[in-house]
């Protein structure tokens, strides 16, 4: 693609620059026309919105509320409009990802590797693994991941349940001293 020796340039400055400015508790750095920027509590009915258009198993209100409180997260905006989302948290050197989302209109033009790059740059330098679970039918993500380093290490029947319907979970990981120059 044209344009992507560039974005890459601007994306390799975008993990330092983004640890500097979130002590200053805004994110300012730009990229293309998107910027990234903490999650807020009053993003809510946005994150609710574009997860209900993705998953089949949205999360609730209460699993953002906890999530924008407990855990690190960021939005990439443009022109004030959400269009993508990530969550994750990290505990000593283990770390999961809790949930990475593009609203659809945006879908499939490198924001999702971007913001994994994103996470992954983050976490590097303390944690060892970085854990998440997936749909087994979600191919998109599963490409996703193991485009970017993942490996299958297990799945969980019926893991992901709403009502009657349920699907089994694939369990992933990324083995930062493995993998981590892949990424
Ligand atoms: C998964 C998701 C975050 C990917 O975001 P995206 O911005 O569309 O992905 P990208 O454009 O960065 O694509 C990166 C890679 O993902 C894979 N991928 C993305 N969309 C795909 C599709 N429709 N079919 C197959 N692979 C796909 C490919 O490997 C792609 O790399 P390539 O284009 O070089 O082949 C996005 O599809 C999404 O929000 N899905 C719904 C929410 C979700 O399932 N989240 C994951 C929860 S575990």
């Amino acid at each position: 693609m044209a344009g992507d020796s560039i974005l890459i340039c601007l994306i390799a400055g975008w993990g330092s620059a983004l640890a500097d400015t979130r002590e200053q508790g805004e994110i300012t750095r730009f990229f293309g026309d998107f910027s990234l920027r903490p999650v807020a509590r009053e993003d809510l009915p946005t994150l609710m919105e574009i997860e209900s258009q993705v998953s089949p198993f949205p999360w609730t209100a209460k699993q953002f509320s906890d999530s924008i409180k407990g855990h690190q997260g960021v939005v990439l905006v443009k022109s004030d409009e959400i269009v993508s989302y990530l969550f994750f948290y990290r505990i000593l050197d283990q770390a999961e990802l809790l949930n990475i989302a593009v609203a659809p209109d945006f879908q499939g033009h490198g924001l999702g590797s971007r913001l994994l790059k994103y996470c992954l740059d983050q976490l590097r330098e303390y944690t060892q693994h970085l854990h998440l679970e997936v749909r087994a039918s979600n191919f998109p993500a599963i490409a996703l991941y193991l485009r970017n380093g993942f490996k299958q290490v297990g799945e969980r029947r019926g893991y992901y349940r709403d009502g009657d319907s349920s699907e089994d979970a694939l369990l992933m990981v990324f083995d930062f001293h493995e993998t981590g120059s892949l990424a």
